[in-house]
């Protein structure tokens, strides 16, 4: 992914750094719209994975919705030129404040999560004599086969409304005068490997639609959310994902209504496979059992492999011998290392016993498949500088 032009340009731009390869970005776009586009599907971006200006810019261009999960992500959405009758607002505790602002700019739809949000919704909107849209976002009790972390859609999960609620709360719509019902919301989880997984989703979906059906109650959208998962192993042979099986898929098993209308909310798909953390080598250190590789870069500026255990790729984009060249130690040999990272925490650590050609200070590193929920999800933790961002057209 990175020639010898662009590494030599690493050299010269301070570490810890994201860098963005916007070619990348724009052919994965390019081919998530011409997928969609075949079957009429709506895709929001979920704002969620990345919301740095010059990422959102590029999305807005392929005429993709937006995702938001916070009343901030409705405003940078909307000053990123994101029409509002294109941003959904999801989440399980919206606060009055983030209410009243999507109600005043009039978004597409609140994707609702509990009876007593809507409730409040609904009395914020009388106040403002408005009408609000809403889907309801309902727990599907399907298995996404994913981290435990980032499973949504059991019952055990704290998201949506379960299936033995619906009755009383499409009673209760009812009473709420200024809810209109647009449509149902779904989302399993995240990284989702097993397109199976989106299938028995289609297929609860279905159920689900029935039982509206059964009481003549007209949907116009499905939400079925977002998950699919990035091959974080082997990025370059995956760097644009297979969306034409993914949304045929969802053509394939959806039972659809007359004039109904799906929509998608993808984060990581998007933006993952354009975005790697590059980082510089401080010190090698030997241990007991093994070598660590110090990194300038932490759990501070990627904080996945710490809180999921998550698998990024490593290389070490500048040393003389990659694997399969002689080294010291032995003809073709690599050497294993715990790459960790400079933070005060155990947990600090990016890869154990991996295997990385001879490894020096000063070496440039790549922790690839980092432009989702990467630089989002960092912090200033032991008061860190906050971590800066490079895009492949400006350096
Ligand atoms: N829609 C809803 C309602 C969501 O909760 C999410 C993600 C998405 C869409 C987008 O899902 P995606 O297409 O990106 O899988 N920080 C975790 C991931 C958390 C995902 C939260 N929800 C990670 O680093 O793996």
């Amino acid at each position: 992914m990175f020639n010898k032009e662009t590494i030599n340009k690493f050299k010269s731009i301070p570490t810890p750094f994201y860098y963005y390869d916007v070619e990348v970005l724009k052919e994965t776009l390019q081919k998530l719209k011409e997928e969609s586009d075949k079957y009429g599907f709506i895709v929001h971006y979920a704002l969620k994975a990345n919301a740095n200006n010059a990422i959102l810019e590029i999305i807005k261009s392929y005429n993709i919705g937006a995702d938001c999960v916070s009343g901030n992500e409705v405003k940078k959405a909307i000053e990123c030129n994101f029409k509002p009758k294109h941003i959904v607002f999801a989440g399980v505790g919206k606060s009055d404040a983030e209410i009243n602002f999507a109600l005043d700019n009039d978004i597409f739809c609140f994707n609702c999560e509990s009876l007593q949000e809507l409730e409040v919704i609904n009395e914020l909107a009388v106040s403002k004599k408005k009408n609000a849209r809403i889907a309801l976002r309902i727990n599907p009790n399907v298995n996404a086969n994913t981290h435990k972390y980032i499973t949504t859609g059991l019952e055990e999960n704290k998201f949506g409304i379960n299936i033995w609620e619906l009755e009383t709360v499409v009673n209760a719509l009812k009473e709420f005068k200024n809810l209109q019902l647009i449509g149902l919301h779904f989302h399993i989880g995240s990284q989702i490997m097993d397109l199976s997984s989106f299938k028995s989703l289609c297929l609860r979906v279905n159920e689900i639609q029935n039982w509206f059906l059964s009481r003549k109650i007209t949907i116009e959208n499905i939400n079925v959310g977002g998950g699919l998962g990035v091959n974080y192993h082997e990025p370059d042979a995956n760097l644009i994902l297979d969306f034409a099986a993914y949304f045929k898929l969802f053509n394939d098993f959806l039972e659809l209504r007359p004039k109904q209308k799906v929509h998608f909310e993808l984060g990581r798909s998007i933006t993952a496979q354009c975005g790697t953390l590059i980082s510089k080598v401080l010190y090698i250190k030997k241990g007991v059992n093994t070598n660590f590789v110090i990194l300038d870069a932490g759990m501070t500026e990627l904080m996945r492999p710490a809180l999921y255990q998550a698998y990024h790729k490593i290389e070490n984009l500048t040393s003389p011998r990659p694997i399969g060249h002689p080294s010291p130690i032995g003809e073709g040999v690599g050497v294993r290392y715990d790459v960790v990272g400079p933070i005060c925490e155990s947990s600090d650590c990016f890869g154990k016993a991996v295997t990385l050609p001879e490894t020096t200070r000063g070496d440039i590193f790549a922790l690839r498949t980092a432009g989702a929920y990467g630089e989002v999800m960092s912090s200033a933790y032991n008061l860190r500088d906050r971590v800066k961002a490079f895009y492949s057209n400006e350096i």
